[in-house]
């Protein structure tokens, strides 16, 4: 039996992380306010979802692991979300198929906004009172179940342009976006890193997901990392050289979507009149040269570089070159949801924010992973493979969900995140 006092500063302080608590949920809401009832429904691709749907995930996921096994006599609000909401939990219960949550025209937008109600108050309820031997895991799932609503702000915002560049009108989900700073980003320089036996992955205090630990020993070779990500203006350079018709420069799976597909651009860059255009949060906007391109899958990244004479970095080199740097950069707080150019040349710029980094490491355990006990081990683990680690956060990223060990992923068709490149190559 836990003592009380110790028991009690698992939970610090019941008021700030109630705070915090709302102050990410209501950050949910803020992101849907610019909507209309019609963009909450449409699902516009199999991989992304509907807003409505993600309002009501993120509300499920502490309904499922939060209140039912810890909040005593809590009564759901409908026992069909259990099922509905359910992204891809097997061993809790019965996922909803994830292609068919367009097909969602019930509960209605209203309905989920009092789900959200529902489960808001309940949590505030649990959080007033948590049962003293329970409460140390209480507070490590809470703090799961917001890292996991983060999680779920940016794949709104993916998925809200996703949704509205379907559209020929190309709608602007935001007319008020704060614009770049617009300067020339100077020529890239390569910087040195020593090579030897380096730690990477997550050790310390702080919320880490389990994907991240544990903390580990890799050697690595010496290597060079570019100053910046490559820009847009780099990018144009590449598709005129004929990037996109030269079967040399690009891994066969890669080839063979560029044919299928037609890929000759980034998602979201269209030719009119001459003129490049990009569709963005803000609408369609003239293609922004300067700033670091994004919307482009691992593919055409690892394509890019090859013609550059570079490579990708991998997860480790991407890590030792973060690790001492601070977390600042262009985040969903800027308030730009676009990427853009780097407010000064630096001796390294942009690691943090603005594009996600694709690497060239496979998203697969490091030594000695273990995943959460229980139905929260379906949260990462069962995801490594196939997939490749993109680091560093983006324009649409909160920015306090960022860290140097942060492991993000994605297929290596997909386009649709935030994603762009910096190179890398040998010291
Ligand atoms: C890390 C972005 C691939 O979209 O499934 C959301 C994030 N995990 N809910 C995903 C996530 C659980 C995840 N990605
Ligand atoms: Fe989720």
């Amino acid at each position: 039996m836990p003592d009380p006092a110790s028991a009690q500063s698992a939970l610090p302080s019941s008021v700030s992380l109630m705070e915090r608590f709302q102050r990410i949920r209501a950050a949910s809401e803020s992101i849907c306010a610019p909507l209309q009832i019609e963009d909450y429904v449409i699902q516009s691709m199999p991989d992304a979802s509907p807003p409505k749907w993600h309002l009501a995930h993120v509300s499920w996921f502490f309904e499922a692991f939060v209140l039912l096994p810890f909040l005593h006599g809590y009564r759901v609000l409908d026992e069909a979300y259990d099922h509905l909401f359910n992204s891809y939990y097997e061993t809790h219960g019965k996922p909803f198929p994830r292609a068919s949550r367009g097909l969602l025209s019930r509960p209605g937008v209203a309905e989920v906004y009092r789900y959200r109600q529902h489960v808001d108050a309940a949590m505030g309820e649990l959080l007033a009172r948590p049962p003293v031997e329970h409460v140390a895991e209480i507070a490590r799932r809470l703090e799961l179940g917001l890292q996991h609503e983060q999680q779920h702000q940016e794949l709104l915002l993916m998925d809200i342009l996703h949704i509205l560049a379907q559209n020929p009108l190309r709608p602007a989900y935001r007319s008020d976006l704060r614009p770049g700073p617009g300067q020339l980003p100077d020529e890239p320089h390569w910087r040195d890193y020593p090579g030897g036996l380096q730690q990477i992955g997550h050790g310390g205090e702080g919320f880490a997901f389990d994907c991240e630990t544990p903390r580990h020993r890799q050697f690595l070779e010496g290597f060079r990392l570019a100053s910046r990500p490559v820009s847009c203006a780099d990018y144009l350079a590449f598709i005129s050289d004929g990037g996109y018709a030269r079967p040399e420069l690009w891994l066969a799976d890669g080839w063979s979507l560029v044919q299928q597909a037609g890929w000759r651009a980034p998602l979201y860059w269209q030719r009119t009149d001459g003129r490049w255009l990009e569709m963005t949060l803000g609408g369609l906007h003239p293609l922004d040269l300067q700033a670091p391109v994004c919307h482009i899958s691992f593919y055409e990244a690892d394509a890019y570089a090859r013609w550059a004479g570079a490579r990708l970095p991998s997860e480790a080199e991407w890590e030792i070159a973060a690790s001492d740097l601070p977390i600042t950069g262009n985040f969903l707080e800027n308030d730009h949801l676009h990427p853009v150019a780097a407010p000064q040349a630096a001796a390294m710029s942009q690691l943090y924010g603005d594009v996600w980094e694709w690497t060239a490491s496979a998203y697969r355990p490091y030594p000695g992973f273990r995943p959460l006990p229980g139905s929260l081990g379906e949260y990462n683990g069962k995801f490594m493979c196939g997939q490749m680690v993109l680091r560093g956060g983006c324009c649409v990223t909160p920015q306090a969900h960022i860290r140097a060990t942060y492991r993000n992923f994605f297929y290596p068709a997909m386009r649709w995140q935030f994603a762009g490149l910096r190179l890398a190559k040998e010291a």
